[in-house]
């Protein structure tokens, strides 16, 4: 049995009934009706016996805050979005928002979603430009229009409508990273390389020299329940580095990063977003969640699944496992939560209503 951690837990059938018998209060409809155009924070009156936020190993900070808006009432998408912003805003973390690392143009395309348990409803941005808070803008798209997901231009358009400021997301870090991988990507172009470069601009003096140019994969997610037992659910990443404009990961596609359903629990994912796509990551969290399996269980099953369907020769290192990590994260709808990867190093954050901190993830495969 992998070791899961856990609150005080009901069995399933209690859970599933507790959560039938607690609809949409009043107060609840009320707060998401009166939801204001900027995203603020809508007050819950339900009460219960204490939240809890998880994220991805990058989110201490956003589950830290998410579980401070709970305990102030916040609503659950609001609490989670508004600690993502911290991250999201963070420059020196270069897997989301400000100072994400750009595409193969040096351009920063930003992918977020939120997910509602409460009313089972989505919203997503796809490659955003200019807003650093594509969550923020994403719970826009939840909150005030019929649709789950907005791309490109129009999502920059609805978030401009939304009052949204544009600003340049290329910090000078994450540009020399850019560059520096622009110009080893070939010998052969007419960008000199570190090896090809003038001996005067030896490798100690070049500014660029400590720049990884490896594409990374960075991403935060973050998802939390309420005392009252509401779920909701956040992915947030400026996706994989030097990606082909346009490209979009799993961040943004509900049920491959991201997916809640109130009555079972939360999934999220960070990694390679192409293969959280194809194996319907999130989903399957909470799908194996709702038949019973404990959430780190869960996680690592599909971490399985995942390595299973790695068929691509090129995706495979020499011994036949993935070339490539994604790290996986359940909070269940009793509060037991739990987090895997195919890799030792993977880290999850909780913050359990009492205290916060980081947790390694249950790897897949021994050692890479
Ligand atoms: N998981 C983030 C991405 O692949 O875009």
């Amino acid at each position: 049995m992998i070791r899961t951690n856990r609150a005080p837990s009901p069995s399933r059938r209690e859970f599933l009934a507790a959560a039938a018998a607690a609809p949409l209060g009043p107060a609840a409809l009320a707060a998401l009706a009166t939801a204001a155009p900027n995203p603020g924070m809508t007050v819950r009156t339900r009460v219960g016996t204490g939240p809890i936020s998880i994220a991805s190993g990058n989110g201490l900070r956003a589950c830290t805050r998410a579980v401070e808006l709970l305990k102030q009432g916040a609503d659950p998408a609001d609490a989670i979005v508004q600690g993502v912003a911290i991250i999201e805003n963070d420059p020196e973390d270069q897997s989301v928002g400000l100072g994400g690392l750009p595409n193969e143009e040096g351009v920063v395309q930003l992918d977020a979603s939120v997910m509602y348990g409460p009313t089972h409803k989505a919203g997503a941005v796809a490659a955003i430009e200019n807003i650093k808070n594509p969550a923020a803008v994403a719970l826009l798209v939840l909150r005030r229009t019929n649709h789950v997901l907005l791309v490109g231009a129009g999502a920059l358009k609805f978030a401009r409508l939304h009052g949204f400021q544009e600003e340049n997301l290329l910090t000078e870090k994450s540009r020399k990273a850019w560059l520096k991988w622009k110009e080893n990507l070939s010998p052969r172009d007419d960008w000199l390389d570190d090896e090809q470069r003038d001996p005067t601009v030896g490798k100690a003096a070049d500014p660029l020299a400590a720049v990884t140019p490896m594409h990374t994969t960075g991403t935060v997610h973050c998802s939390a329940l309420t005392a009252g037992g509401d779920l909701a659910s956040c992915t947030s990443t400026s996706g994989l580095s030097w990606k082909i404009p346009g490209r979009v990961g799993d961040s943004p596609i509900i049920g491959a990063g991201n997916y809640c359903d109130n009555a079972v629990g939360a999934g999220g994912c960070t990694g390679r977003g192409e293969s959280c796509i194809v194996n319907c990551a999130a989903f399957s969290i909470v799908s194996k969640m709702e038949s019973g399996m404990e959430p780190t269980d869960a996680c690592v099953a599909v971490a399985k699944r995942i390595a299973a369907h790695t068929l691509e020769i090129r995706r495979r290192a020499k011994d036949g496992r993935p070339d490539f990590d994604v790290s996986l994260y359940a909070l269940r709808k009793d509060g037991a939560y739990g987090g895997a990867c195919l890799f030792p190093g993977g880290t999850f954050a909780v913050h359990d209503g009492t205290a916060g901190r980081t947790l390694p993830c249950t790897p897949l495969f021994e050692k890479n």
